[in-house]
């Protein structure tokens, strides 16, 4: 009887100690390198910032299965089905580009962490050990509220309200494979092609590119300047500082730029977005304005257009659609794409969603504004205001995607 026990004892105690032993070892070999690592972990495919795998590591292998067990993120029994190994292993499904890009840091964290969990589960005297205080827990220092903010995917969103919204006024050349973007690859290098078929590929190119983005002075990102032409573009100026595009652009670039520095705090650091806002939706229908007046040359011009509602018998309340452009008296035209406008969540939002957005034939209603002074130009947030309007005209439209069948409106026909 006696023996037995010893035995048993003797039995546990080297099971313990070799268990013990190998989760140490682990440790040391797998996971310090990956909390000493300067190296991103593979969370940042999707949280840029605010919560990192190195967040969860302590010093020794003990602390930090204790911190992780009193935060529920080990599963005792299923070492296997342990939640940090469900974070580890998050996948995104509707950019499996991404996942690629992150497969490798991944793979190797997730092997890691497998072993060693399995090794402290299996260790009776690490179960057991004492609660850590509140404070000893490694986790991130950033509450739940940021690390949402700061996910990639509300970052999208962003991008997509934007800059996809405006992509037609870079499309033409930059768009991955059309007829014109070819040619230019071929005359200056594929980094022409940074506009891909989705919004989530080209944001997801352009953030792992870095060179066109600057974190630290989002102004001076090469993604405006370019277009700006404040430095050589072999496009042209394709920006005026204020117009509808460069909004769109400066605005994404200086959210992604505060997500990147970390400085959102707390939840009260966050921006409040407007739920009124209205989505942007790119488009190739032609807009004109034959004979723009010659006092408004070079002058920024934008048209918002309003569709008439047969049902209530008067023009519906929010733009259907809007463009602006610097005006020019020499080309005896304003014309430009459109950008389509619909209220989140609505059925036109919906549809224009889910396929290609267009806008029926019938009336409608254009409203002109022209900035003489040039308030958008110091001030990239200003926007068109009573005393800026030049004038409005109704006109029948018959909608069609191509540059050859523009809808004409007569710039004398705007009337106040
Ligand atoms: C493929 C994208 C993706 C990856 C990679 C990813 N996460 Fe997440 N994470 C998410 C999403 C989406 C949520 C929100 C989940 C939900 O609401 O259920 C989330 C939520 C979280 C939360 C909870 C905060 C909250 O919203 O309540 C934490 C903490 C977290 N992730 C940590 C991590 C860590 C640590 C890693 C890396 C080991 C990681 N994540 C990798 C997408 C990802
Ligand atoms: C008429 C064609 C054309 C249009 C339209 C155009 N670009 Fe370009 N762009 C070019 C060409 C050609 C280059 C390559 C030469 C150079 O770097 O200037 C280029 C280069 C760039 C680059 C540098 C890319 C890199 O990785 O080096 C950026 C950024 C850029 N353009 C931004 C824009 C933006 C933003 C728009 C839309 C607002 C736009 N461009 C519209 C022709 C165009």
């Amino acid at each position: 009887m006696l023996t037995r026990w010893i035995c048993l004892g003797a039995w546990l105690v080297t099971s313990v100690a070799t268990a013990d032993d190998t989760a140490t070892k682990v440790f040391e070999q797998r996971i310090l390198p990956i909390f000493k690592s300067d190296q991103p972990s593979s969370c940042v495919q999707c949280h840029l910032a605010g919560v990192d795998l190195k967040n969860y590591i302590k010093p020794s292998s003990e602390a930090t299965f204790q911190s992780l067990r009193d935060q529920g993120l080990v599963n005792f029994d299923r070492p296997e089905q342990s939640k940090i190994l469900k974070l580890i292993n998050m996948k995104d499904t509707d950019n499996p580009g991404a996942n690629l890009l992150h497969a490798k840091s991944r793979e190797v964290e997730l092997t890691a962490f497998a072993e060693w969990l399995k090794a402290c589960c299996g260790d009776p005297k690490l179960r057991n050990a004492p609660k850590l205080a509140a404070n000893e827990l490694a986790k991130p220092a950033r509450p739940n509220e940021v690390i949402r903010f700061t996910r990639t995917d509300r970052l999208l969103e962003s991008f997509e309200q934007n800059i996809w919204g405006q992509r037609h006024r870079c499309m033409g050349c930059h768009s991955e494979g059309s007829d014109q973007n070819r040619k230019l690859v071929k005359e200056n290098g594929e980094q022409v092609s940074w506009m891909k078929k989705s919004a989530a590929e080209t944001m997801t190119y352009l953030i792992r590119k870095k060179d066109l983005i600057d974190v630290e002075d989002p102004e001076k990102s090469l993604l405006l300047l370019k277009p700006l032409k404040e430095v050589e573009h072999g496009g042209g100026k394709k920006f005026l500082k204020g117009d509808l595009g460069y909004k769109g652009f400066r605005t994404w670039l200086e959210d992604f730029a505060k997500v990147s520095r970390d400085e959102y705090a707390k939840a009260a650091d966050l921006p409040k977005s407007d739920p009124r806002r209205l989505k942007e939706f790119t488009s190739e229908l032609w807009f004109k304005l034959s004979n723009p007046l010659p006092d408004w040359d070079d002058k920024l011009l934008q048209v918002t257009i309003y569709r008439w509602d047969e049902r209530a018998k008067k023009w519906e309340t929010n733009p259907i659609a809007a463009s602006d452009r610097q005006a020019s008296a020499k080309f005896k035209t304003w014309q430009h794409t459109l950008t389509l406008l619909a209220a989140p969540g609505s059925d036109r939002a919906k549809e224009w969603q889910r396929g290609e957005a267009r806008l029926p034939n019938g009336k409608y209603l254009v409203k002109a504004h022209v900035d003489r002074n040039g308030r958008t130009l110091t001030d990239w947030k200003a926007t068109m205001r009573n005393d800026d309007f030049v004038g409005q005209a109704e006109f029948q439209a018959n909608w069609r995607n191509s540059y050859g069948a523009m809808t004409v409106v007569e710039a004398e026909k705007l009337k106040k």
